[in-house]
């Protein structure tokens, strides 16, 4: 089906569901994801962000809607689907025995590329993430964060028009995390589709185009990072801690919007500078601090402050 610019997309999602026996882990979902964008699913834990992403690469079948991949029906069509998809799965299932080029080389196999390529591919792959040093290491010997490295670098095998990323920088160092961010980039402006899922909010804002962010498997919004931020809290966020009772109610009088989690007060303004002044002046004991409002202030308003699963 078409977007509204024309455009095929080049995944589209309607009324999509996933059930696990009683438990509905999606829960008639719609979405469109444009050719060459960056597309984000954040949520809490067991929002559905996994099975979702899941479902389009085939590893769980759908149980109800439709979903299709560059025009093609994922149900039907699971072999075409996977030869041009590129995933970087949560957990990590490298191959523990294989060296880090072996374990690329072998993967390649799966989508039927020939030996010599594979080796060529293995060693582009191992120059552009930089990991010549480590490539004859055996994986049990790497880190948890190179591992997690590799799993990207694996995904990139087979040159994929769709890549999929489920918590790709989880647990690596800010290092590896902004070298990966660099490819990430890199990737969509050689017109790779991208789809991430991740719990880092900086990150889904560095490289979103456009998320959606679910709970409890539905999608309760979706925009673009600046939009949200935007419509939700506006450009300023005003943090108070230790405050004296009762400035809550003098917030309220003189009109200002705030919200009270745990023990801090946040003022959500679209001038921060402007409201500062009267904010001191009720708040006047209180530890105050002014800054830009972020994508994890929508999702903790969104999604509020409980802990899931
Ligand atoms: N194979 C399965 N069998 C039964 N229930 C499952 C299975 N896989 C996932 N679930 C359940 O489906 C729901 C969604 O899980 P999912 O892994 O998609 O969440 P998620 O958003 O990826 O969470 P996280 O942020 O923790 O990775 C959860 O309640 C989870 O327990
Ligand atoms: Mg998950």
């Amino acid at each position: 089906m078409l977007s509204n610019a024309g455009i095929e997309y080049a995944v589209e999602a309607r009324q999509l569901t996933k059930r696990y026996g009683d438990l509905v882990a999606v829960n008639c979902i719609d979405f469109g994801i444009v050719p060459g964008e960056i597309f984000g699913f954040l949520g809490p834990n067991g929002a559905g962000k996994t099975t979702t992403v899941k479902m389009i690469y085939a590893a769980v079948p759908i149980t109800a809607g439709t979903l299709t991949v560059f025009g093609w029906d994922v149900p039907s069509c699971p072999r075409k689907i996977k030869s041009i998809l590129g995933v970087c799965p949560q957990e990590i299932n490298l191959d523990p025995d294989f060296s880090v080029y072996k374990n690329l080389v072998v993967y390649s196999r799966y989508f039927g590329i020939d030996s010599s390529r594979a080796r060529s591919r293995a060693e582009e792959l191992i120059d552009f993430f930089q990991l010549g040093e480590k490539r004859d290491q055996k994986i049990e010997n790497l880190s948890g964060g190179l591992k997690k490295r590799l799993l990207i670098v694996r995904a990139l095998v087979n040159d994929p028009k769709l890549l999929i990323l489920d918590e790709p920088t989880t647990g690596l160092d800010p290092q590896a995390r902004h070298q990966i961010w660099d490819k990430i980039r890199e990737l969509r402006r050689s017109g790779t589709t991208v789809i991430l899922t991740t719990h880092y909010m900086e990150e889904a804002s560095a490289l979103c185009d456009r998320l959606v962010i679910m709970d409890e498997g539905r999608i309760i919004e979706r925009g673009a990072p600046a939009e949200l931020i935007s419509r939700y809290i506006g450009r300023d966020v005003i943090e108070i801690e230790d405050f004296d009772d009762g400035v809550e109610e003098h917030f309220a009088a003189a009109g200002l919007k705030y919200e009270r989690y745990s023990d801090k007060l946040y003022i959500y303004a679209e001038c921060g500078r402007e409201s500062l002044p009267s904010v001191t002046k009720i708040a006047d004991t209180g530890n105050i601090i002014l800054r830009q409002a972020t994508l994890e202030d929508v999702f903790l308003k969104l999604t509020g402050r409980q802990l899931r699963e």
